[in-house]
């Protein structure tokens, strides 16, 4: 076999980069996940149970003949848009299901081995669905050679469980989102796959609901100094996904989105779900705080300008941006929270 064989292609490659943007893959301390207390919320985590086992999802990720009838030929920078969203969904996707997949693996608590199954199942389902149309393009990644190349990130249970229960509920309103708008606007719909996200995102809101419950059955995990935790992640989630739709103009023009108003829209929806389980939310209506948002946009896309033109004092002058990057997150986690108090039922209904 040839050097060239062995090597991965361009989309690949892609999704193997780190970025402080880019889905990362997971390990974990899976001993400690055995000790894991379910008991108050056994009624509730039953329910949710029986809803993996029947399976609604079943048939929904085959594609049908329309899928084919729709697909089109897209023109530039659209196409290259549209492939970089479809990776980076597919990375995520896929990362969620090696993680669950692993944790099913090596852990004996019976619980969370079934549910970890069942979520291994929906996110494999995902990541080949998009695949599949990554390869339309003929640029699929290759999700074996992700899984044993990229780098895994190590957190701790409890901040897995943050991070995924974010994940996993902001894709939702993320889909929920582009879906009800395509919904309104079915003109813009460049691509067939977008008729499939009403069906997926219940996928992605059952998936949150078991890390809420899991986390509402442990509250040492929602208090104390862990709210500075919670807070961290909701920030750093809201951040990252605000800076990486602000560098798709293109993509969301085409679909007719101003992506001001979807990102707020997609943070409106997670953080009313996420009062489920969080102590608190952040403010994202504050002036102040929407200002920062916008300045990290800006100082990411001065970091791209200045990476493309290059020049000796390129390096140091994006050293000062990294820095005032920085101090603005800064900024944005001290500025003040609303505080939540959490209701009687962990489960939530779906907010659309
Ligand atoms: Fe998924
Ligand atoms: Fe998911």
């Amino acid at each position: 076999m040839n050097a060239q064989a062995l090597a991965p292609n361009a989309s690949t490659e892609a999704a193997q980069q780190e970025s402080l943007l880019s889905p990362r893959f997971y390990t974990t301390d899976f001993k400690a996940l055995e000790k894991l207390d379910l008991s108050p919320v056994r009624e509730a985590w039953d329910r949710m149970m029986d809803e993996y086992r029947s399976d609604g999802n079943v048939d929904h990720f085959k594609r049908d003949a329309t899928f084919e009838e729709e697909l089109q030929e897209l023109p530039e920078p659209l196409r290259s848009e549209f492939i970089d969203f479809m990776i980076t969904s597919v990375t995520s996707e896929y990362s969620g299901c090696e993680l669950y997949q692993e944790i099913e693996k090596r852990v004996n608590h019976p619980d969370l081995k079934e549910l970890m199954a069942f979520m291994a199942r929906d996110e494999a389902r995902h990541a080949g669905f998009i695949n599949r149309a990554l390869k339309d393009f003929g640029v699929a990644v290759d999700l074996g050679f992700l899984k044993r190349e990229k780098k895994h990130t190590f957190f701790k249970p409890k901040f897995i469980f943050y991070a995924t229960y974010l994940s996993e509920k902001i894709g939702y309103a993320r889909y929920i989102t582009i879906y009800r708008h395509l919904e309104k606007h079915p003109e813009k719909r460049f691509h067939p796959i977008y008729r499939w996200f009403l069906r997926w995102c219940n996928d992605e809101f059952r998936h949150g609901e078991s890390f809420a419950l899991i986390m509402r059955a442990n509250p040492g995990l929602l208090s104390g100094l862990n709210r500075l935790w919670i807070r961290f992640f909701l920030l750093a989630v809201y951040s990252t996904m605000f800076v990486r739709d602000h560098s798709r103009t293109v993509l969301h023009d085409a679909l007719g989105i101003d992506v001001d108003e979807y990102d707020y829209t997609v943070f409106d929806i997670t953080t009313e779900i996420s009062r489920q389980v969080f102590p608190l939310t952040l403010d994202t209506d504050a002036p102040k705080f929407r200002v920062g948002l916008s300045r990290l946009v800006e100082i990411s896309k001065a970091v791209e300008r200045s990476q493309e033109a290059g020049g000796l004092f390129g390096p140091l002058y994006r050293l000062g941006l990294r820095a005032r990057g920085a101090l603005t997150f800064v900024q944005l986690y001290l500025h003040p929270v609303n505080e939540n108090a959490l209701p009687d039922d962990a489960r939530m209904l779906p907010a659309w």
